[in-house]
């Protein structure tokens, strides 16, 4: 049996506002048709694809057919394409028309049989006269629920102005707000690597650890999305979403259970713990950066500049030294960065634990690091001191090594296949759709979150403080190297 159809009596439907954009062809179509490929879809489940485009029903399924080879093609099972093709259908209607509801209304039927999640695959400035189009229709009453995608907005204003729009048509049990990110498997892997072991727990405090580096390095640049991101820039995109979700998971109390409240009561207190940045400390706790010409993956970079066509204060990296104000973690600073057009694609987190409190090796006992690295391999690593092996006059040596897990390995050694690694969406769709919310971010959440990213932004402004230009394909701007310096530590480059 299927997970959902366990749930409700009532016939699953899957509404996906914006079927024809980027999104949905990237990565929505080709995580349904493997959810499906491996029995988590409900046998009645339909799925709707909703936008103003006018697509019969052969270049309908050619679309969805073309997204779902172009990026899992190697992973379908015979049968599996037909099937999914089966469930899906196409409706052309424009959000800005009040025939959008009663449009939509018409193509579900009787909506007292079923149970729908819509996924707003669309522009945020769609969401409230969507929202508003499904209320007035009815179409938002229980157990229907809703998905929205990021950006919650620019700031925490518009953040509310989104939230209370959603809000009128959905309470916030059937509020689905996605961050990625908690999709993803090796970001899973953090609860498990934090709560399912007993031996990290003792040091896992400013008492035995010195800082610690969270770092999302991409070698893309801003590509198709330039419209988007300039109003945007690295703080908000990235930043105020990803990197904070990393650090609540890294730095927040072990929850009572892994419900949804259990889990984001914990989360939304880090928020709230994070010390201010302000315009007094704006320049000595972050760092800006805009990329300019240079080469990344193998091509020239003609600048973040040039690609816009026009001059811009966006930045395309930003790097933070965030405190959080709490007995865990006061004195250990959480170093952020992130950035486009960067050397290596690289997602880790650098726990820097102390050094023993007295060496009887003198210099050579280096102080433990655990790097947890996400993406693109999922790997673990405890560098620890060992003795050098051998015999020496002089008396015995240290040597860091390594107390490696990388998951690739340990299928590799036991001659197995690895899993597929999942699009991150596999998951949450698949969370969406039995109502579980506990890996999507809670209002309360996000609004914290942009209360203290606010802060950074009022500081920018106020001081006048603009990007660095960093030349593309190296590590950032020096102003990021300089925030770590002023403190005595470096990056892990
Ligand atoms: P696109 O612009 O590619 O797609 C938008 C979709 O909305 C299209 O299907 C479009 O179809 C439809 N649409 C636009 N206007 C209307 C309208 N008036 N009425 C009905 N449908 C409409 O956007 P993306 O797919 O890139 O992004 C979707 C959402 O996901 C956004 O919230 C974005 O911020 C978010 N997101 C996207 C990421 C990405 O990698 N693309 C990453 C993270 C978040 P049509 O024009 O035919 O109406
Ligand atoms: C998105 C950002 O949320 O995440 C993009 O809008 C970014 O700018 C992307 O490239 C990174 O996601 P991932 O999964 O490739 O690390």
């Amino acid at each position: 049996m299927s997970p959902t159809s366990s749930r409700s009596s009532r016939r699953p439907v899957f509404v996906l506002v914006g079927g024809t954009g980027d999104l949905a062809v990237r990565m929505l179509w080709p995580s349904l048709a493997m959810l499906d490929q491996d029995g988590f879809l409900d046998d009645q489940l339909r799925v709707i694809s909703v936008a103003r485009q006018q697509l019969d029903h052969k270049a309908f399924v050619k679309m969805v057919s073309d997204a779902i080879n172009g990026r899992v093609g190697k992973d379908l099972e015979a049968g599996t394409l037909e099937r999914f093709l089966k469930r899906i259908s196409h409706v052309s209607l424009d959000a800005s028309n009040d025939q959008w509801g009663p449009g939509l209304k018409a193509e579900l039927g009787d909506l007292s049989q079923l149970e729908v999640t819509y996924f707003l695959s669309v522009s945020p400035s769609l969401f409230k006269p969507i929202c508003e189009h499904l209320a007035a229709a009815g179409l938002n009453a229980e157990p229907n629920r809703v998905i929205i995608e990021k950006p919650i907005g620019r700031d925490l204003a518009s953040s509310k102005v989104i939230n209370d729009s959603v809000a009128h048509a959905f309470d916030e049990t059937r509020t689905f707000r996605i961050d990625h990110y908690l999709g993803k498997e090796t970001v899973q892997n953090l609860i498990a690597l934090r709560f399912g072991n007993i031996i990290f727990e003792p040091l896992w405090n400013a008492q035995a650890i010195d800082h610690i580096q969270i770092t999302v390095a991409e070698t893309v640049g801003v590509g198709e999305r330039l419209g988007y991101y300039d109003e945007y820039g690295a703080l908000r995109d990235m930043l105020q979403n990803h990197l904070l979700q990393l650090v609540c998971l890294t730095a927040m109390e072990p929850p009572s259970g892994l419900s949804s409240d259990a889990l984001r009561n914990e989360k939304v207190k880090v928020l709230k713990s994070l010390k201010p940045i302000d315009a007094a400390t704006v320049h000595s706790h972050t760092a800006r950066g805009q990329y300019g010409p240079g080469f990344a993956e193998g091509e020239k970079v003609a600048g973040y500049e040039a690609e816009k066509g026009s001059p811009s204060n966006t930045e395309t990296y930003v790097a933070v030294k965030a405190e959080i104000a709490n007995w865990r973690w006061a004195g250990t600073p959480f170093y952020l960065r992130t950035g486009k057009c960067l050397p290596s694609r690289a997602t880790e987190i650098m726990i820097q634990f102390k050094p023993v409190p007295h060496s009887i090796f003198g210099g050579e006992a280096q102080p433990n690091r655990l790097v947890i690295r996400l993406q693109p391999d999922e790997d673990i690593k405890l560098t620890l001191m060992n003795k050098a092996p051998g015999l020496t006059a002089e008396g015995m040596h240290l040597q860091a090594l390594d107390l490696s897990l990388s998951l690739a390995a340990v299928f590799d050694a036991n001659g197995e296949k690895p899993p597929r690694r999942r699009i991150a969406y596999e998951r949450l769709i698949l969370d969406a759709l039995g109502g579980n919310n506990a890996q999507f971010v809670r209002r309360d959440e996000v609004e914290a979150a942009w209360e203290w990213v606010d802060g950074i932004i009022e500081g920018w402004q106020k001081t006048g403080m603009k990007p660095q230009i960093y030349q593309a394909g190296t590590f950032g701007p020096l102003s990021a190297y300089t925030l770590l310096d002023r403190d005595g530590r470096s990056w892990n480059d």
